[in-house]
C-alpha cells in the first residue's frame, strides 16, 4: 500500500486516487522502482516515498493548471531513480556532487526500463534546475522543480515533528494509578 505524504488516500485502493493509480500503475509495480525503498532520502523518507510524493503533487498541480499531468506523474516517480545511497557513496575524483549528477543517472536508469518521451525526459533531467544549468523546456519541468523542493520540506517537517513528538512524550511523566 502506498500513500503520498500529507494525502489521506491509499493509492492502490482509494477511489479518489484511482485516476492517478491508473497513470503510474506499471511504474509503481516495477521491481526497479521498488528498489528505491532500500535507499534513504531526506531523513524520514525513502527514495521511493519521496518520488511518490513528488509524483502525486506533480499530478495534482499539473491537473489544476491544465498541464500534462500524466507525464508529470510518471516522470515524477522516476526523477530520483539513481539507485544508490548518496550519503555513503564515494564520489570519483573530479566528479561533481550528487545534486548535480543524479538527474542524468536517474534518466539513464529510467530509459532502460520505460518508454519516455521528450517531455518526460526533460522533467527528469531538469528537476534540479538551476543546478542543472540548461533551462527547462516545458512548464511541467518547472512544476517538478517546485514540487521536489516542496516535498523535501514536507518530509523534513514530518521528520522533525516525529522527533519533537517523541521527545515531548518522553518527558511527560506517566500517571500512577
Ligand atoms: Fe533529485
Ligand atoms: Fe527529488
Amino acid at each position: 500500500m502506498s500513500k503520498a505524504l500529507g494525502s489521506k488516500y491509499t493509492i492502490e485502493y482509494s477511489e479518489k486516487a484511482s485516476e492517478y493509480y491508473e497513470i503510474v500503475k506499471d511504474i509503481l509495480q516495477s521491481d526497479i522502482v521498488k528498489e528505491m525503498k532500500q535507499y534513504k532520502h531526506h531523513y524520514s523518507t525513502t527514495c521511493f516515498q519521496h518520488s511518490l510524493n513528488v509524483s502525486y503533487y506533480n499530478y495534482i498541480v499539473c491537473k489544476k493548471l491544465g498541464l500534462n499531468y500524466k507525464q508529470a506523474a510518471r516522470a515524477g516517480l522516476l526523477h530520483d531513480l539513481f539507485l544508490y545511497d548518496w550519503r555513503v557513496e564515494k564520489r570519483k575524483k573530479g566528479e561533481l556532487p550528487h545534486g548535480f549528477t543524479h538527474p542524468k543517472r536517474a534518466l539513464e536508469n529510467a530509459k532502460q526500463h520505460f518508454e519516455l518521451d521528450k517531455r518526460e525526459e526533460d522533467i527528469i533531467i531538469k528537476h534540479m534546475w538551476p543546478l542543472t544549468v540548461k533551462l527547462p523546456k516545458y512548464p511541467e519541468s518547472y512544476v517538478i522543480v517546485m514540487m521536489d523542493k516542496y516535498s523535501a520540506v514536507v518530509e523534513l517537517g514530518s521528520y522533525f515533528k516525529g522527533k519533537v513528538g517523541t521527545k515531548i512524550k518522553d518527558h511527560i511523566p506517566s500517571r500512577k494509578h
